[in-house]
């Protein structure tokens, strides 16, 4: 079976627009039940100004117990808008990083307070002095489809910014639908043109699900060639500064999907299942992507089967 690499941005993309406050024991635990469900790869926080987005004002100290706790098989990377998330990021022992570049001059100027140009400039700096730490690159280019404000993001811009963070090393090109409003032909014909410009398997999708699309635009990532997803366990997630924006498409939805479809993912979905129940604890309000009733009724109907056979 082909396997895919998905990257659970739930404790980063989901938690930064919550209302409940989570403590960062609970953060790491809610990574803890991720890496059990066979996850390989979380975006762990975002090292961004805490008076913009409080819900990740602990990065630095997560990041060190996340360290520390050492979880086997799993990689993280953290978010950075500029050189002094970087900073941050790299005194609190971060090895992987990404850059948030959003394809608009509006959207740039709501999110990290500066225009297009600039940055695309913070952002190039950012991963060449992460590259010289020796630390893994990840580029954001954010509302790769519309804009909150702008509308339709012009296609030639998304191409000309991702090859632009390919040539500055970004190991991993992030092309994200940042408020859900992509459909599967354009992802098909966008992702067509991407190609042109950044090999395939560097090529990574970030889906929000506000209008139900999330796992159909993935399917058509994945009929495009690619091979990497982003994905958020219960579908939570949004940017504050995208309004309108739903969560992200969630992983157990995508797993679902993918293995259903014959690829492998090493992710177990009652793992995930076990994060979902959690972070509902947590965040006190019902989660979980589309499928969550039926997966949940599975597991129920499974471990009654587990206990005839034990009784
Ligand atoms: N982490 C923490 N503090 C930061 C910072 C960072 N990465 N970058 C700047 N700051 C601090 C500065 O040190 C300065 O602090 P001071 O007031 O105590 O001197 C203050 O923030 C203002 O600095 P400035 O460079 O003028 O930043 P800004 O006010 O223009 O804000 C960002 C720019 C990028 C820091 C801010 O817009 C931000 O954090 N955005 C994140 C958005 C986000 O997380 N979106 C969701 C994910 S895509
Ligand atoms: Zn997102």
């Amino acid at each position: 079976m082909e396997r895919i690499h998905i990257t659970d941005v739930s404790p980063r993309d989901g938690l930064q627009n919550q209302q409940v406050q989570v403590s960062t024991a609970d953060k790491l635990e809610l990574i803890r039940l991720l890496a059990a469900a066979g996850v390989q790869s979380v975006e762990a926080t975002s090292f961004v100004s805490p008076k913009a987005v409080p819900q990740m004002a602990d990065a630095g100290e997560l990041v060190a117990r996340l360290n520390a706790a050492a979880l086997p098989g799993l990689r993280s990377s953290v978010l950075v808008p500029n050189l002094k998330g970087l900073e941050r990021a790299h005194a609190a022992g971060a090895r992987e990083i990404a850059v948030v570049l959003s394809a608009t001059e509006t959207m740039n100027r709501k999110n990290i307070n500066m225009g297009l140009q600039e940055a695309t400039e913070v952002s190039a700096q950012t991963l060449a002095e992460a590259q010289r730490l020796g630390m893994r690159t990840r580029a954001y280019v954010a509302v790769a489809f519309d804009c909150p404000f702008e509308g339709e993001t012009p296609l030639s811009e998304v191409v000309r910014l991702a090859a632009r963070m390919r040539e500055e090393g970004a190991g991993e090109i992030v092309i994200a639908d940042t408020i859900g409003s992509a459909s599967p032909g354009q992802v098909k014909a966008r992702l067509g043109a991407l190609r042109e410009v950044v090999p395939v398997a560097q090529l990574a999708v970030h889906f929000h699900d506000t209008r139900g699309m999330g796992v159909a635009n993935a399917w058509a990532a994945l009929e495009a060639g690619v091979r990497r997803f982003d994905a958020s366990v219960g579908g939570i997630g949004g940017c504050p500064f995208a309004p309108g924006a739903a969560g992200n498409v969630a992983t157990e939805d995508l797993v679902l999907m993918a293995e259903r479809s014959g690829f492998s993912t090493g992710i177990s979905i009652d793992g995930l299942l076990d994060a979902v129940d959690f972070a509902e604890a947590q965040l006190q309000r019902a989660l979980g992507g589309r499928a969550i009733t039926w997966l949940r009724r599975q597991r129920e109907k499974e471990r009654g089967t587990q206990a005839a056979r034990t009784a």
